[in-house]
């Protein structure tokens, strides 16, 4: 169909006078005036419990931490009591904090936990069943925050998810078909299986009311008891109790041993704007600060969004920094990670001597990009913003690893346990459930946090004060889609439900292969095979969560790529 005459005159004859007939206000998810905060979830009913938060007055802490326990239970796949997360912050007083709640290994964990006879990495081991599962964080994590930066009691924060979990709700479509397509794992543990399979062992049917009461008692336990009901009270009897009979290593010891760790986040400055994520365990902050340092040298706005040079010099930068992640990312408190190098400039000066703007380097020919470090060898997680009417802005993540962790539930908690031991090294060189290698430096230890790709990110706008509150889930992909949306948001100049909805495009340095979402024009793609890119078809990456505050406007976006999300405004009284 042919454009319009009056937009092809417009276009032509650029800006338009004012005596023009009137445009409309461009489209913006959600525009709005006269709001106090806005909140984006993958759930809605999580989304709507932290906007009642707000509207009472409580601030994006005491929000965004209500939200996760609310997804713990309307979300059981991957919001969660027994996994792990990072929570990135910033406070209208200029503070910025990252609560780091990610896993641990249990004390009894060696190096070879999943290594079996003839010295090979058994994934069965590592990623299903009692010794995947490593120490959870979320609940002294969610707690710290509240405690340090939040405002109302733990008691609150929990509320909504208490009534959600012993009254029930209504299994949605995406419920039911993710209890489907576990079925035959949850069905092997009489726990899951009882709460979340009917008698048939099928998923209950879309529209039957799903009662967690186990899982209520739990949350009831922590709201009267705080944190210390589930790391040494009758929460942790619970859990290790099972972890015993199953022959799991988590016992009270270890619980009792984990703490929630302040870190200060990672920062860089990208075209002005300063950015901010988690850094190590989180691998994903450091690679994406390393993405746009080396992107930062190239005219992306001039290539345009989505086009061949554009994509290649962002899969150029991908592939740089999953190298770096194979080799330094680990715990810091355990093994020396050159965070700060690679997350400078200068180092992006040099590195960036490796991407040529006409040919794309193979795989084969990237090393890590530090000498004397280690060898060069080499879905399911949610995502929440939340900005409120102080400016005050959380950007949280959080994981179980795979879609229901491990698929196992200690009998009388009512949460699934994660499966996140798999993000260890289980053996160098051996690529995990999402083939990402790395090195001795993240072998398993006592004690020691298995590195993470999850990266919540803020950014910080320098022309009119604004904060964008973002990120994904993914797994290995979450570092390159925050990194598109920024590149979308900053040097092209989209609102966030442009920039969310383009279509994405990843490469992780190994397997060799620039994976594409459906949605590119086959003459990009043809440039890009031309310029030596290994292009394959992917399914639907991430699902953004994004709120944006500039000039007293608030805008939101939750991503359509899956079901379920939603983004809500508190209207002002
Ligand atoms: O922490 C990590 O890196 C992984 N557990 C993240 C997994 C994930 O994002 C899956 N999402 N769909």
């Amino acid at each position: 169909m042919r454009a319009p005459v009056p937009f092809l005159l417009m276009t032509l004859a650029g800006p338009m006078p004012a005596t023009e007939p009137l445009q409309e206000p461009e489209a913006r998810f959600h525009p709005t005036r006269g709001v106090a905060g806005m909140v984006a979830t993958q759930e809605a009913r999580a989304t709507e419990s932290a906007l009642a938060v707000l509207a009472r007055g409580g601030n994006a802490v005491d929000a965004a931490v209500t939200a996760a326990f609310t997804m713990a239970v309307t979300l059981p796949r991957a919001g969660n009591l027994g996994g792990s997360g990072f929570l990135l912050g910033h406070l209208a007083d200029g503070a910025d904090f990252v609560i780091d709640f990610r896993e641990r290994a249990p004390l009894a964990a060696g190096s070879d936990l999943f290594l079996d006879a003839n010295g090979n990495r058994d994934p069965s081991k590592a990623q299903s069943g009692a010794l995947s599962v490593g120490v959870p964080g979320s609940v002294r994590g969610l707690a710290l925050a509240l405690e340090k930066y939040g405002t109302i009691p733990i008691a609150e924060a929990v509320a909504p998810a208490i009534a959600l979990a012993e009254t029930g709700f209504p299994v949605d479509a995406s419920l039911h078909d993710s209890l489907s397509a576990c079925r035959e794992d949850l069905a092997r543990c009489p726990e899951a299986r009882r709460i979340f399979l009917t008698e048939e062992g099928g998923p209950p049917a879309i529209g039957d009311q799903l009662v967690q009461t186990a899982l209520a008692r739990t949350l009831r336990l922590i709201s009267e008891q705080g944190a210390n009901a589930f790391y040494t009270g009758r929460i942790a009897r619970l859990l290790t109790d099972d972890m015993a009979r199953r022959g799991g290593l988590i016992t009270q010891g270890d619980l009792a041993a984990y703490r929630a760790i302040e870190r200060e986040p990672l920062r860089t400055t990208y075209r002005g704007h300063t950015i901010i994520t988690p850094p190590p365990p989180s691998s994903g902050g450091v690679q994406l600060l390393e993405m746009l340092n080396l992107i930062e040298r190239f005219p992306l706005r001039e290539s345009g969004p989505n086009s061949a040079a554009s994509i290649h010099l962002m899969a150029e930068a991908m592939k740089l920094a999953h190298a770096d992640r194979a080799a330094y990312l680990a715990d810091p408190d355990f093994v020396e990670v050159p965070t700060a190098t690679l997350v400078s400039k200068g180092y992006a000066e040099t590195r960036s001597a490796l991407i040529d703007p006409g040919r794309s380097r193979p795989s084969v020919e990237i090393a890590p990009g530090l000498p004397g470090a280690h060898r060069p060898e080499s879905p399911e997680t949610t995502h929440l913003s939340v900005i409120d009417e102080a400016g005050n802005a959380v950007a949280l993540t959080t994981t179980l690893n795979f879609s229901y962790g491990a698929r196992i539930i200690a009998t009388g908690t009512g949460f699934f346990l994660n499966n996140q031991m798999d993000m260890f090294d289980a053996k160098p060189g051996e690529a995990n459930a999402y083939g990402l290698r790395s090195g001795e430096h993240n072998a398993i230890a006592p004690g020691k946090r298995m590195i993470s790709s999850m990266a919540p990110v803020l950014v910080f706008f320098p022309d009119d004060g604004g904060i964008l509150a973002t990120g994904t889930p993914g797994g290995s992909r979450i570092a390159n889609t925050t990194l598109q949306i920024l590149v979308n948001v900053i040097d092209h100049d989209m609102n966030l439900a442009e920039a969310t909805c383009a279509p994405r495009f990843h490469h992780q340095w190994w397997p060799d292969q620039l994976e594409v979402e459906r949605g590119f024009s086959p003459d990009t793609l043809r440039l890009l095979k031309e310029k030596g890119h290994r292009v394959s078809e992917a399914r639907s990456m991430g699902s953004v969560q994004s709120v944006r505050f500039r000039n007293g406007t608030f805008e939101g976006y939750s991503d359509p790529r899956r079901p379920g999300a939603l983004t809500l405004p508190v209207r002002d009284h």
